[in-house]
């Protein structure tokens, strides 16, 4: 194969900017695009076919590859159809919306021998690269304590999107599942877990039915632990992960954008993106960014900070499919493994929720395991 033809399932903010970069790799084509409302626009600036539903688009037979950006409950039928139909996938975070259906996107992906490569985009900052590299050389020691926040105060929207809808976008936890999905990648899976919180300041009509306020402990065995906090409830915004180890700590400060190593012997500081104007227009646009959630349209463009990092991980998808090997580190992520784990724990949170008690992974996944036997 000496090209890649490509299909782009949702084109909203986020797939259309996806299907521009595609655009722009060598060796790639934007063949086809369906979006029930917002196709027009970017298929006649790529000059390419709309289809009328995700199963024709899945169908073609000029398409060998499907980029799945629609909402986040509405991922698992595209990435179905297009492994029947032997298509490498590369579906946006969160894959999905439960264990059972990642499980179910999985093994049809497997049994079709195509890539399934979650849209995890923060494995592509430098910063992220690098704080992982230093983890992995020893430099903090023995990983024991790691912790999140994604905080921030949102107030009454004009229009509610389906991003505060938690049926559609599974609510902050899955939503941003970015911070969980890192820190699993450092510690290993999480074993029993806790959640606590609710929509304790957003209830109305200007607002979703998501909960605002999620306060997580995670626990991994050996003495290890992480805790996360997300949600709109918050008058402070926050974004960041500190990573505690042994001999030393990290932190990966994603509002004011930088990356803190410390150590006994030196404090070092390194950047979060590929330059200094990426991190600097970062910082400045947290400013602004109420609530963690970006909203955009499919005529804008994306941060250059983003832009960046989405460009890297097409460009890792699209050098997959000809035939390049695959980083051990990103394994998991390109055959949709990664995410199911992230997603598990999330079904083990909510659960805990729920039912107001500490949850074991595992549960979910024999939960699964019986229901499937
Ligand atoms: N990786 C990241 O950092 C990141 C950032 C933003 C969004 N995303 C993900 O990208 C996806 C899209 O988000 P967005 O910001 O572009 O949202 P958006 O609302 O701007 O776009 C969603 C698009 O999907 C279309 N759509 C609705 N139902 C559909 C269906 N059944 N099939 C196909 N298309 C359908 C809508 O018409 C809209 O054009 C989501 O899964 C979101 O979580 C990822």
């Amino acid at each position: 194969m000496s090209g890649v033809k490509y299909g782009v399932v949702g084109t909203g903010y986020f797939g259309a900017e996806l299907a521009r970069i595609l655009h722009d790799i060598e060796g790639a084509e934007v063949v086809a695009v369906y979006d029930p409302e917002n196709s027009e626009e970017i298929a006649k600036e790529l000059n390419c076919a709309i289809e009328k539903d995700a199963e024709s688009l899945c169908q073609r037979e000029d398409i060998d590859a499907v980029i799945v950006a629609s909402p986040n409950a509405y991922h698992k039928e595209p990435v179905l159809y297009a492994a029947q139909n032997n298509k490498h996938v590369f579906c946006e975070k969160p894959i999905a919306l439960s264990y059972a259906d990642c499980n179910e996107m999985i093994e049809a992906t497997k049994k079709n021998n195509v890539i399934f490569m979650a849209g995890h985009v923060m494995n592509f900052m430098d910063g992220v690269r690098r704080a992982k590299q230093l983890i992995h050389e020893g430099v903090i020691g023995d990983v024991v304590f790691c912790h999140a926040e994604r905080t921030g105060w949102e107030d009454a929207q004009e229009t509610v999107s389906w991003k505060k809808n938690r049926e559609i976008s599974g609510g902050h936890l899955y939503h941003h599942i970015h911070e969980l999905d890192f820190i699993q990648f450092i510690m290993g899976p999480a074993t029993r877990v806790n959640m606590v919180g609710g929509n304790v300041a957003h209830q109305g009509e200007n607002f979703g039915d998501e909960d605002d306020l999620l306060l997580i402990t995670l626990e991994f065995g050996g003495n290890k632990y992480a805790t996360l906090q997300y949600g709109s409830a918050f008058r402070f915004n926050e974004h960041y992960v500190k990573i505690q180890g042994t001999k030393g700590a990290i932190l990966l400060d994603l509002q004011d954008v930088k990356v803190v190593v410390k150590t006994a012997e030196k404090e070092e500081q390194f950047l979060l993106h590929a330059s200094k104007e990426e991190d600097e227009d970062r910082a400045r646009i947290y400013q602004n960014l109420h609530g963690g959630i970006a909203y955009g349209k499919p005529s804008q463009s994306v941060p250059m900070w983003l832009d960046t990092i989405m460009k890297r991980e097409l460009q890792y998808f699209h050098d997959v499919i000809l035939g390049a090997e695959v980083e051990e580190e990103f394994v998991p992520l390109l055959d949709g493994t990664a995410a199911r784990a992230s997603i598990s724990t999330a079904d083990a949170l909510t659960l805990s929720l729920n039912e107001d008690r500490k949850v074991s992974v595992e549960e979910v996944i024999l939960k699964n395991e019986k229901l499937n036997a």
